[in-house]
This record gives C-alpha cells, structure tokens and sequence, in this order.
C-alpha cells in the first residue's frame, strides 16, 4: 500500500482513452495519487472536469488525438511533446471491439481496430523507447484483455489484438530490461463501460446475457491495476473472474474452448 501510495508522486503518465470508463477511472485514482497526467482521447469533452482538479496531482495537459491513423498517430506524438520530452510512464489505455463473426467484419472496421488496439499502441512505445532507454528508466502499461489470453469467438480481431499487444509486450520486456524500463500488460474481464456496446455485425455476442455479477466494476479493476503497477508486476489479472480464467486456461484449455464456443449467439 505504502508503495502505491508513492510511486507515482511527481511521476509524468501518459495516459491515452482518458475519457473511457476505465480510462476516467485511471485519471481518478492516478491523480489522487500524486501523478502528472497528459490525458488524451479522441473525445476530449469528458476531460474537462479534470481541467479543474486541484488536488495530489496535476494535469500537464489534455490532447484531442485520433490514434486510428498513421498520421493522426505522428500529430498526436508531436503534441506530447509540447508537453513532455518524454513521459516517465506510458499507459495505452485507448481501446475498441466489434461484435461479429469476422466475415461479416467490414474490413475497414477491423483494420482500424488492428490500428487503435495494436499499431499505434506499437507506435507510441517505438517513438519513447529510445528516450526511456537513454534516461534509464520508464514504465509502460499496455492494456490487453482477458481476449489477450484465451480466444474470444464474436470478436476475432479483437482478440488478435490483445493476443497482439501481449506478446509485444513480453519481447520489448525482455529486450529492455536491462534498461530500467518495465513492461506490464493488463487482462480485465469484461468491465462495465461504453466498450460493452460496441458496434455489431451479423452474428454477434451478447453481454448482456450474461451473469451481471460477474461484470466488472471500473473502480474496482483499476483500483487492483494501480497497486500491481507499483509492484512492477509484470502480468495483471484484475478481478476474480480473469484470475479464474487464466487458471482454467492453463489446466484445462478444451474447457476454456466450450466456454468460448457458448459466447456466440
Ligand atoms: N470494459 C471491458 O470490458 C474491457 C475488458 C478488457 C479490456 N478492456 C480494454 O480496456 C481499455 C479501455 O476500454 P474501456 O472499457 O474503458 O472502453 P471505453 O469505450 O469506455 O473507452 C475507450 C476509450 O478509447 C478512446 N478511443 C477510441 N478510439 C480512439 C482513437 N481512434 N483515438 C484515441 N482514442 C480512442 C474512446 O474515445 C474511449 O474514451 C481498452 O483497451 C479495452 O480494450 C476493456
């Protein structure tokens, strides 16, 4: 706890879908907890609210940034810098899914999800990288999915992605880590915020056919997540349920297949 409580005082965080339910939660609670933000989102309206925080931490500057694009992308790492030359701490938070067997995924939708999910995340550590490393320190957050473990039918891409950004991760871990730099990825259960009503094609899952109390709180995930990332943990299951299913993954990976098989309607 004291270690939470410290590691993140004066500590600058870029912090990318700040204004997502998962993403606000992080502002939230970082702040309070003394970090520096630099919030960005493709929509900056809910970010205001934190124009006026004053409190432990503060907030060096919010960005309007669309990380679906190469370009958008390159002009959204140009206006960190007006801010930072670069962060102690990266969390790339921005996420989108698509419900939908993949035939029926327009390819221009599931291209843009590789972009947002995978790529620009990819890009976002190829550009700092090189600082953190002459500096000798960094720490970078990258959230995956309980899709970034076991397969996730009803959103293919997706789950490519999140299986994507963990084994990134996992190489740029080791080839940093002589480095000071520390990688974490993050694998949350489904968690409840506007992700859940993602856009849908064709045949698709249903989340709200499921047991709501196995839903997520945002809080509560974060919560667990900030604690982990002070204690450099390395893979984060935030929650009882992504616990249980990385377990049952790994001692019954023909269980975990029906599981996903039932999820499609
Ligand atoms: N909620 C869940 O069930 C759940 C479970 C596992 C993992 N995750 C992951 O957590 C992360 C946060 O998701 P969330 O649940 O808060 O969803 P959310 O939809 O509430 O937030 C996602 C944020 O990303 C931003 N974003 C989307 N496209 C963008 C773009 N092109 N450029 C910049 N920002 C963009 C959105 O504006 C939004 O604020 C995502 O990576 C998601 O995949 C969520």
């Amino acid at each position: 706890m004291l270690r939470t409580m410290h590691y993140y005082e004066g500590k600058t965080i870029l912090l990318t879908g700040a204004s997502g339910g998962l993403g606000s939660e992080f502002a939230t609670q970082l702040l309070d907890l003394g970090g520096e933000l630099i919030l960005a989102d493709v929509k900056l309206e809910s970010l205001s609210r934190f124009k006026t925080y004053s409190g432990k931490g503060k907030v060096l500057g919010t960005i309007a940034g669309d990380i679906g694009t190469k370009e958008g992308t390159e002009r959204f790492l140009a206006d960190v810098k007006k801010f930072t030359p670069c962060p102690d701490m990266i969390i790339n938070n921005a996420g989108i899914a698509q419900a939908g067997a993949f035939g029926d995924v327009p390819l221009d939708r599931w291209e843009k999800l590789m972009n947002i999910n995978l790529i620009s995340p990819m890009r976002i550590c190829h550009y700092f990288l090189p600082d953190m490393k002459a500096r000798g320190s960094g720490h970078i957050v990258n959230i995956s999915s309980v899709a970034g473990i076991v397969p996730l039918p009803g959103g293919a891409p997706y789950t490519a992605s999140k299986h994507g950004i963990k084994g990134f991760s996992d190489a740029i871990r080791e080839e940093y880590h002589k480095s000071g730099i520390f990688v974490s990825t993050v694998h949350p259960f489904f968690t409840r915020t506007a992700i859940l009503q993602s856009e849908r094609f064709g045949v698709n899952v249903d989340v709200s056919d499921y047991p709501q109390f196995l839903i997520e709180s945002p809080e509560n995930v974060i919560k667990e997540t900030i604690k982990a990332i002070a204690n450099k943990t390395d893979f984060i299951l935030p929650g009882p349920t992504s616990k249980v299913l990385d377990l049952a993954r790994r001692l019954t990976p023909g269980l975990m297949g029906l599981f996903s098989r039932g999820l499609l309607n």
